[in-house]
């Protein structure tokens, strides 16, 4: 059925004309790439975080590989990590050239299980790299006590997370290392960019080398390299739009809660589909993305064709994620069908419908009403 309507994106930004103007004054400012907008934005981030120091980089995937690097993790290191989440988490630690040891997850917070985590580390174990899912953070109290217990480093990848609260503190605020994403489809954004929260002023300092080159300056003002550091470092024009964005950040996800909040009240299909966690009042949690999964098995379509059919009504969705171990990459290590059955049984069904903040609580009426009519139509 086709639709009258503007095609609605499952995720996008919402950026204002004055954060185009602000950006207009950078480019013409004569200073495009790190400087002083880079420092101010790191400076937001870092109050966000309780203080902490923040670096600014050119995504999460280039936060998380610094953050391997930055704990020392490399060739014979193994880092435990969620079969469930985005292919970065796989790549870096093998392009760091560590071992990804995959762990099962929870099927509605999507988180993984900490139960697996400590049955997974040997004695080559060097960090836990959990994916925190938007709606439920990863039990920060028992993480941290188990990385604590067995001496491992924890990189938290909390690219679907900025704004969410454990204990009323935003992530970021406590723990090991944080990474964040800024790609349009997030929180907020940069256009593309990350940020990784570190413990102290060494490893920052450690972060400016790993971002840039590997540069170190010498007191005779030439330049040395000790190792070969990559070049991760976030431009000024990117850093104008984060600042500008982390303003409108408590607006920005007032509005993705309200949205989250009308798909619970409306979202009913028979047969039901498997929800994410509904939103307490006070819970803090952020809410970047609505995944559902389908009840494919009562159903006489394929997902292929439920997201064909959606999209024929013009709205837009995503797969949030496949099974990171079945990847290509992943079999090479080893894995193979059945080795997860709840991250399988979620790449499976799971189908991410549109959330973000430019969207209307009417957008989630006729989401919720496509959904209803499409399950409806196709039972079995
Ligand atoms: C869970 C998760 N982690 C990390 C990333 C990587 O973010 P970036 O695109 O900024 O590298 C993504 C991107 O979608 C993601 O979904």
């Amino acid at each position: 059925m086709a639709s009258d309507l503007p095609y609605l994106k499952f995720a996008g930004p919402v950026l204002d004309e004055t954060t185009v103007a602000e950006v207009g004054e950078v480019l013409r400012s004569g200073w495009i790439t790190s400087g002083p907008w880079v420092q101010g934005f790191e400076k937001s981030l870092s109050e966000f975080c309780d203080g902490r120091p923040v670096k600014a980089l050119t995504s999460a995937t280039a936060a998380i590989e610094v953050a391997l690097q930055l704990a020392g993790i490399g060739p014979g290191d193994e880092v435990i990590t969620p079969a469930q989440s985005f292919f970065t988490v796989l790549n870096m630690i093998v392009k760091v050239g560590a071992r990804p040891v995959f762990v099962d997850c929870d099927l509605v917070t999507r988180n993984i299980d900490l139960d697996e985590v400590e049955a997974a580390i040997t004695p080559r174990t060097k960090a836990i790299m959990p994916t925190h899912w938007p709606g439920s953070l990863v039990d920060m109290d028992a993480l941290c006590a188990l990385a604590q217990r067995r001496g491992l480093r924890v990189i938290e990848d909390a690219a679907l997370v900025l704004g969410s609260k454990w204990r009323d503190r935003n992530v970021g605020a406590l723990g090991d290392l944080v990474t964040f994403s800024f790609h349009p489809n997030k929180n907020i954004t940069t256009i593309e960019g990350g940020a990784l929260v570190v413990n102290d002023e060494v490893e920052a300092k450690r972060v400016d080398a790993l971002r840039f080159h590997g540069i170190e300056h010498r007191p005779d003002r030439t330049r040395d390299v000790a190792f070969p550091g990559g070049k991760f470092n976030l431009p000024d024009v990117n850093a104008r739009i984060g600042v500008a964005q982390l303003a409108r950040l408590p607006e920005f996800l007032a509005t993705r809660r309200a949205l989250v909040e009308r798909y619970f009240e409306r979202f009913a299909t028979d047969p039901a589909c498997v929800l994410p966690p509904r939103p307490r009042a006070g819970d803090g949690q952020s809410w970047n993305m609505f995944s559902v999964l389908l009840p494919l098995s009562r159903m006489s379509i394929t997902r292929k064709a439920f997201r064909d059919a959606l999209d024929a009504r013009g709205i837009g969705t995503g797969v949030s994620y496949e099974a990171l171990h079945l990847s290509t990459l992943g079999r090479r290590y080893g894995y193979k069908d059945g080795d997860f059955p709840v991250t399988e049984r979620i790449a499976a069904e799971t189908v991410t419908l549109p959330l973000h903040a430019g969207m209307a609580i009417a957008d989630v009426d006729r989401v919720c009403e496509a959904v209803r009519a499409i399950v409806a139509g196709s039972r079995r």
